[in-house]
């Protein structure tokens, strides 16, 4: 069924300049932009948006790349979004990444890959809402 996801495309591929060759790819797998923005995300944003991994070894660094710059917001849907957002990005870690997915192209490391995707329809629909309001989403 027709699902919708969260995007976002990080700092480190915003400032290569790939905005542009990731949209080809949504586009390419017929996952619809419903909402999108550009933020600069502060501290606090990017810990709440990150909470569940509050504690890890990883998050310090995690909230220090993401506030690096500014990172591009989107809302995708289609049919089966969230797991099919999920194959077009590859896995978390590009070395474990199958060729021709977004982070086996585009990440640098397991911090720096490039995107971050929604992992289920709860974590879809807070992610959503933690940045987009009802009436700034076009379906
Ligand atoms: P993302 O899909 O945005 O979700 C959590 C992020 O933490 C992940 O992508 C990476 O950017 C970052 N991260 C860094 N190290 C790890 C790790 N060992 N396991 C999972 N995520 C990590």
């Amino acid at each position: 069924s027709a699902e919708r996801t969260l995007s976002i495309i990080k700092p480190n591929a915003v400032k290569k300049r790939l905005i542009g060759k990731i949209e080809e790819r949504l586009v390419q797998a017929k996952l619809d932009i419903i909402a999108m923005k550009m933020v600069h995300l502060t501290k606090e944003q990017a810990e709440g948006f990150y909470a569940e991994h509050q504690g890890k070894p990883f998050f310090d660094g995690l909230v220090r790349f993401m506030t690096s710059g500014p990172v591009v917001v989107q809302v995708l849907t289609g049919e089966n979004a969230i797991c099919r957002y999920r194959e077009v990005m590859g896995a978390t870690d590009l070395a474990k990444a199958l060729a021709g997915t977004l982070r086996y192209d585009f990440a640098d490391s397991i911090t720096e890959n490039a995107v971050h995707g929604s992992d289920s329809p709860q974590s879809a629909e807070r992610e959503i809402a933690y940045f987009f309001a009802d009436d700034e989403i076009f379906d």
